[in-house]
């Protein structure tokens, strides 16, 4: 081609290719992307449940995206402060947040909420389910479900339950389970479960109902009691621990399931590449070994994607908007 065309044709391009990266934000302007870490943003605190999750998957993701995740707790109103640090941050395929069940239960709990996680959001896909376990402090004087009813019933709200806010799940299983069991204790909220869990092994609480992506080691280690898991069936790595429902507590079901969200407006190429890489990871034997050794379960590939979280997600808003109404817990 002679160089005059070739001047004029680049000329031409210029505009064009700068209004298709204007189109699809940095992700675009700045070549290939991904082309420099990620952040992942984490709701609670540092080596908890969540965090466990994330940063196993953060690690194989990176794999198939050539470049690093960055992990980023940040802790605070039962995981709400993460979500609306999220909604509110660029939309250029560099922040994501992983949460749970607390993005679904938020709108309800939260009265004066700064975000909507059923529009705010560009949403990526689910990753797995993990099941609760229901502990006690070693030293506590119950040994077994029935007889932690009986103490729970003595000594109502002498009893320390931690927790990660209003808004954690552990939060959640402990309101059911007070409600279940008709007593009040006394809550003791943390920025996390890892914290919590530091306190319950301490003996500075009584009680906490927490994932087996952190309990499992602790329940093997023998360094807390185990009263039950909060599935309507036993699970593979527990097969001994009895169900709440096989002592009494009918129907009792928590079950935490996690998504990956981006701010809305991101690029879909950008989500459509970090869902590439949730789905590579979520096949990845690093991943899914260490995902079965702490309890959790891979969700089904419908699941894994952007379409599978957003009907999930309004599923969940729908039901636990009901419940939470009715027992009238909530934050001004
Ligand atoms: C955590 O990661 O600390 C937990 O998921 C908090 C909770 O929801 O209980």
């Amino acid at each position: 081609m002679p160089p005059i065309y070739a001047r004029a044709l680049k000329r031409a391009a210029w505009p064009l290719l700068a209004l298709s990266c204007l189109a699809s934000g940095n992700a675009g302007a700045q070549g290939a992307y991904p082309n420099h870490p990620i952040s992942l943003v984490v709701p609670f605190a540092a080596g908890g449940p969540t965090d466990v999750v994330a940063r196993s998957l953060g690690a194989s993701m990176s794999k198939t995206l050539g470049q690093s995740i960055i992990i980023e707790n940040r802790t605070g109103a039962g995981g709400t402060l993460a979500s609306q640090h999220v909604a509110r941050a660029a939309p250029d395929g560099y922040t994501f947040l992983i949460h749970h069940n607390g993005m679904a239960t938020a709108p309800a709990l939260y009265r004066k909420l700064s975000f909507n996680p059923l529009t705010d959001f560009a949403y990526v896909g689910q990753v797995a389910d993990v099941p609760m376990t229901l502990l006690g402090r070693k030293d506590l004087p119950a040994d077994g479900m029935k007889d932690f009813i009986k103490y729970a019933k003595e000594n109502g709200n002498k009893i320390n339950l931690a927790n990660a806010g209003l808004g954690a799940v552990s939060q959640l299983c402990g309101m059911l389970l007070q409600e279940s069991l008709g007593v009040q204790f006394t809550t003791v909220p943390y920025a996390g479960t890892a914290p919590a869990m530091t306190a319950l092994l301490g003996g500075q609480v009584d009680v906490l109902c927490d994932q087996t992506t952190q309990t499992i080691p602790q329940i093997k280690a023998d360094r807390v009691k185990l009263y039950g898991v909060t599935t309507l069936e036993r699970i593979k790595t527990l097969p001994d621990a009895p169900t709440l429902q096989e002592n009494g507590l009918k129907g009792f079901e928590v079950k935490v399931w996690h998504g990956v969200y981006a701010p809305k407006g991101t690029p879909p190429e950008a989500v459509a590449k970090f869902n590439e890489a949730l789905r590579a990871a979520l096949k990845d034997p690093a991943f899914t070994q260490k995902m079965a050794e702490l309890g959790a379960e891979i969700v089904p590939e419908s699941k894994q994607t952007p379409q599978g979280l957003q009907t999930w997600l309004q599923s969940e808003v729908d039901k636990w908007g009901g419940i939470i109404r009715k027992a009238g817990v909530y934050a001004d």
